[in-house]
């Protein structure tokens, strides 16, 4: 029979049998000690709080999140205030934190748990997945934190902990790895004290069981961490296999006119969906040209600002910023999508960063 490497057993969950109970013993008391306890979303069992930080920490740092959370709670007390809210004011209001299919899926799920729920948060893992937005840890999370229920969570930071702990070589975005990292997950879960050992498993993994140079000396699990008997604590989970991202260029017509900078409503798919920017050319197209055309608008190019680099997910896209003075501009209606802004009124508006970005340079000056 070939023979397997220890820590690829035929069954996986023999390897997590010595685990399971003690894990959650050791993880439980380091969280009472060591974990967080004020973070603005703890200590409620508000599913609507709960729900709204879960999303907002979908790939955003807890610190990045905090102002936004406290915005967004006090500009929208409750779930019916946030559904009655316009799609525009809460993108304005995300503004900033990225990843802006959440805004819109957060705005589309306060919705739904209005219209369908009469405004109460379901509290089955088959009901929250069904909102747009709510992943299978997502669900976890809130059953857990607001309805006290036992299900397991697996965001990025726990796939770090459970392939370290378990020893689960692979990619964690591959579907195989990621069904022995849920396997790992539900066979780990505690009878109870599962508020506790979900945040520890959070907290653990945003701390201590960092990506790069993991404190295992301090680690409430260091005695049952297979990565880290093996001393390969550090290159686990594996990265993902390298493909280098294409590079895109675009150039943003920055139309200034008495103060006020024109901006473009984008469309509701794709990039930037729904948010405001400057309109965009191709990088070696004729600015002035394409005013005349697009708007009847008689304008002079000015020097260009310096490019910004913005990474997607995806792509990497260069923006060259190319500041136009208009010398003349209809007296046609305004068209919608189109508007005129201060720079501060333009600053609050439902911008995306690099936008932002030149809109500040531009009020530097
Ligand atoms: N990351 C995801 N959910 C979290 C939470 N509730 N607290 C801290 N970090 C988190």
């Amino acid at each position: 029979m070939p023979r397997r490497p220890q820590s690829i057993p035929a069954n996986p969950g023999a390897a997590l049998e010595s685990l399971i109970g003690v894990f959650a013993l050791a993880l439980i008391a380091w969280q009472k000690k060591h974990g967080r306890h004020d973070l603005p979303w703890q200590n409620t069992q508000d599913a609507y709080a709960v729900w709204l930080s879960e999303i907002m920490l979908q790939q955003t740092q807890v610190s990045a999140v905090i102002p936004y959370y406290q915005r967004f709670r006090e500009r929208f007390a409750d779930v019916a205030a946030l559904a009655a809210a316009s799609e525009d004011d809460v993108l304005a209001l995300w503004s900033g934190l990225g990843y802006y299919s959440r805004a819109r899926n957060l705005h589309r799920a306060a919705r739904q748990v209005v219209e369908i729920h009469g405004g109460k948060f379901p509290d089955t893992q088959e009901a929250l997945m069904a909102l747009p937005g709510v992943g299978r840890s997502t669900a976890a999370a809130i059953l857990v934190f607001a309805f006290g229920k036992r299900a397991a969570i697996l965001d990025g930071n726990v796939k770090r902990v459970l392939a370290r702990l378990c020893a689960i070589d692979g990619y964690p975005g591959e579907t195989a790895v990621a069904a022995r990292l849920w396997q790992a997950a539900e066979l780990l879960l505690p009878k109870s004290g599962l508020r506790a050992y979900t945040q520890g498993l959070m907290d653990l993994g945003a701390t201590l069981c960092a990506r790069r140079k993991p404190r295992c000396s301090e680690c409430p699990a260091a005695d049952l961490c297979i990565a880290h008997r093996e001393g390969r604590a550090a290159q686990l989970p594996a990265a993902k296999p390298r493909k280098a991202l294409p590079q895109r260029r675009t150039t943003m017509m920055v139309l200034r006119r008495a103060g006020e900078v024109l901006l473009e409503k984008r469309p509701p798919t794709g990039i930037w969906g729904g948010l405001w920017s400057f309109p965009e050319i191709e990088s070696d197209a004729d600015a002035a040209a394409i005013c005349a055309r697009r708007y009847g608008a008689e304008v002079e190019a000015q020097a260009a600002l310096p490019l910004i680099a913005h990474g997607f997910t995806h792509f990497h896209l260069d923006i060259l910023p190319l500041p136009l003075r208009v010398r003349r501009w209809p007296r046609t209606v305004a068209e919608p999508g189109l508007i005129w802004l201060s720079l501060e009124a333009a600053e609050s508006a439902a911008i995306p960063k690099p936008v932002r970005q030149i809109i500040r340079q531009l009020s530097a000056e």
